[in-house]
């Protein structure tokens, strides 16, 4: 059969992550947040990893419909709902998912719920300090007092999200903390004990918070992705040793490669017209697949140890890209469009195509498949150039 694409996803890239991320917070552990189809890279199979880390305790996704889709995978360990009850709450508690609750209009639904399975229901407050998403106000303890006194529900956890993070300047999330840690106070002035308490996600690793919370929740990070060069700069400086290594590696092969003389013009709208005799190699990818409409003309992939530019508008399925210096290249080729190597890391393939980091993992189209692997044969070396890996590991 010919396999036009293939996604893998690396178990030591994941596993060195997670460590070096436990290492900078001094935790033993962390919640994955695996939401959204782990940000592309596959929710259960990114689930089923963290599983199999001792350095990951919790796996939080977005909503109860998603939780109910792992354990139904046979995921068992503790799944945190971040945001919304989306499906079942009566099947979210039997499951014995922890729930977010927003408001207490919320948190009754899920105490009725609770009476209705005839089990406890751990609920985590959410607490907005400062994102003015979802989320309870500082000054609504008097609502956490009342959610406390519902039947059927365990205030387990309360939690904050770091809006403003990934740079030097720590001044708005420190006002966070701040109000974070006040409403753990008073409520615990009035007799509420959380179990747990988790502020920080990717962005804010680099912040050394004064209290220690239980744990932190990382997608990006333990899936290999800076989200900038500023914020790579920021850890690695901070943290000597500290690296983060892509877990997801995306391939393309060559389907067809055509010389075309110069002054040839390629693909829609006659955006590029070539300056010289040029071999093209046309790969069987595009927008759908989530190869970036604005890497059109911009975009690079690696092949044979070289890399190559897109050339041409990026189409729905077709992208070209110019493999004139490559004269070896053959149909069947695999071009690099994600991984290991410094022009074709997301947050690079991000800065070409000017969107955010996560959004490039995240387009990728679900229903392609993802494998895991022990490791990748591409190498990062000395931060500058690839080789290709004598021995798999
Ligand atoms: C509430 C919450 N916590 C943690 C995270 C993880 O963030 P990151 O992928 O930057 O680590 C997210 C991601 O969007 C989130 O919404």
């Amino acid at each position: 059969m010919f396999t036009r694409t293939t996604i893998t996803l690396s178990r030591a890239a994941f596993t060195a992550n997670v460590n070096n991320i436990n290492a900078v917070t001094g935790h033993k552990s962390l919640a994955l947040v695996v939401k959204s189809n782990a940000y592309g890279h596959g929710m259960f199979q990114m689930a089923q990893m963290g599983q199999e880390h001792e350095g990951v305790s919790w796996l939080c996704i977005v909503g109860i419909e998603e939780a109910l889709c792992l354990r139904k995978q046979g995921i068992t360990m503790p799944l945190l709902v971040l945001s919304f009850l989306d499906g079942s709450i009566d099947e979210a508690i039997y499951h014995d998912i922890h729930l977010s609750v927003s408001s207490y209009e919320e948190a009754l639904a899920v105490a009725a719920a609770a009476q209705r399975v005839g089990k406890k229901a751990y609920v985590h407050i959410k607490l907005d300090t400062g994102m003015g998403r979802m989320g309870f106000l500082p000054d609504q303890v008097g609502e956490l007092h009342k959610i406390n006194k519902l039947s059927g529900i365990e205030l387990y956890g309360i939690r904050t999200h770091l809006s403003d993070t990934g740079h030097a300047d720590h001044s708005y999330s420190r006002k966070q903390l701040a109000e974070f840690d006040r409403v753990i106070d008073e409520a615990q002035s009035i007799g509420i004990q959380f179990t747990c308490t988790h502020v920080q996600s990717s962005s804010s690793l680099d912040l050394k918070p004064e209290r220690d919370y239980s744990f932190v929740r990382v997608g990006a990070s333990a899936f290999g992705l800076w989200k900038s060069e500023e914020q790579r700069l920021l850890l690695t400086s901070r943290y000597p040793g500290f690296d983060l290594r892509p877990v997801l590696e995306w391939r393309a092969k060559v389907v067809q490669l055509k010389q075309v003389p110069m002054g040839s013009y390629i693909g829609y709208k006659r955006t590029f017209k070539t300056t010289k005799p040029t071999r093209l190699a046309i790969a069987p990818i595009g927008y759908w697949d989530g190869f970036a409409y604005s890497q059109s003309n911009r975009g690079v992939a690696l092949i044979n140890n070289h890399q190559v530019s897109v050339v041409g508008i990026v189409s729905m399925n077709i992208t070209a890209f110019d493999v004139t210096d490559v004269p070896e290249v053959k149909v069947g080729d695999e071009l690099v469009l994600l991984g290991n190597a410094p022009s074709i890391l997301p947050h690079e393939v991000a800065k070409r195509a000017g969107c955010i980091t996560n959004e490039v993992t995240t387009l990728l189209e679900s229903s392609m498949e993802r494998t895991a692997v022990d490791d990748h044969q591409l190498l990062l070396v000395n931060n500058a150039r690839f080789i290709e890996k004598q021995h798999v590991v």
